[in-house]
């Protein structure tokens, strides 16, 4: 596995994920019930920008950037934005960009529980030693697709899986749709956020045609892109498909998706926030 997410960290792509997952976190914790939330592939949960790898890589500087800097971002964005800054803040200048794990810990209330599962051992070291002292979180150092089978359907009855895998094996998408129909098949009422890459090899749009083929209702799509889909550039957009999406969550993805493909890439941006699977 070379996978090492300090390379991506605050890119568009993780803007895209983090704005999602926060806004369908914050719409479950209206209702008092307990919430628990699993992380299938969870990483470091915080990467400061003066790390080695997120100077070399470099991807926050045409994500998570110039979100901050802009003058008006729309009130779908206002939730996400200051919570990265409460947690990577410092006084001014971002320090560092959070993680999914920081960012739903932030969430999380008194009554609910998290657990992370990252198989990396280096990285799950770090994200427990980000997490020390958090007692409703739990790190497990774990395949991640197995966890789906071992602690879904969640304890707490209702709650969020997001599962996040880093695309290096070209039969993930294939692995992804079969986990995640059977995980669905025990855990009908979970909801579910996946993240996907779009890339020109069309593998993105196979696996979405595989999700709505697959008798799963209530799937959502929020998409944005950079580029059209075939171009040879390599990540020219990122998804994330949501199964049994939260009431109105679809309108402010919309209109935060919008925003970000004219501020991310005028002119050639798109965003597309769309039922893929109804009731
Ligand atoms: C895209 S990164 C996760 C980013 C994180 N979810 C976030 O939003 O901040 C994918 C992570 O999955 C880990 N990983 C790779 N294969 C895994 C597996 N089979 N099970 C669990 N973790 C895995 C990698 O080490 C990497 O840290």
């Amino acid at each position: 596995m070379n996978y090492r997410h300090a390379f991506h960290a605050g890119n568009f792509a993780d803007v895209l994920k983090h704005f999602v997952l926060v806004e369908t976190l914050a719409r479950l914790a209206t209702k008092d019930a307990a919430l628990g939330f699993l992380d299938t592939h969870a990483g470091r949960g915080l990467y400061p920008l003066d790390d080695i790898a997120m100077q070399r890589g470099g991807e926050f500087r045409t994500g998570i950037l110039p979100v901050l800097a802009a003058a008006a971002p729309p009130a779908a964005l206002e939730r996400y934005i200051a919570l990265v800054r409460r947690i990577g803040g410092g006084d001014g200048a971002l320090g560092a960009y959070p993680g999914s794990p920081l960012i739903a810990v932030e969430l999380l209330r008194a009554q609910d529980r998290a657990a992370f599962c990252e198989l990396e051992p280096l990285e799950a070291a770090a994200l427990r030693a980000e997490l020390r002292g958090e007692r409703r979180a739990a790190v497990h150092e774990r395949d991640g697709y197995e966890a789906l089978g071992a602690l879904v359907p969640l304890p707490e009855k209702r709650g969020l899986v997001l599962i996040d895998p880093p695309y290096e094996d070209p039969l993930e998408f294939d692995r992804l749709a079969r986990t995640v129909v059977q995980t669905h098949r025990r855990w009908p009422t979970g909801v579910y956020a996946i993240w996907y890459p779009v890339t020109r090899d069309g593998g993105a749009a196979r696996f979405l045609a595989q999700m709505q083929a697959s008798g799963v209702r209530r799937q959502l799509v929020a998409e944005l892109m950079l580029r059209r889909p075939d171009s040879p550039v390599g990540l020219n957009g990122a998804g994330m498909l949501l199964i049994n999406p939260p009431f109105r969550l679809a309108e402010t993805l919309r209109e935060g998706t919008q925003w970000l493909a004219s501020l991310l890439a005028p002119g050639e941006g798109r965003a597309r926030v769309e039922v893929l699977v109804g009731e």
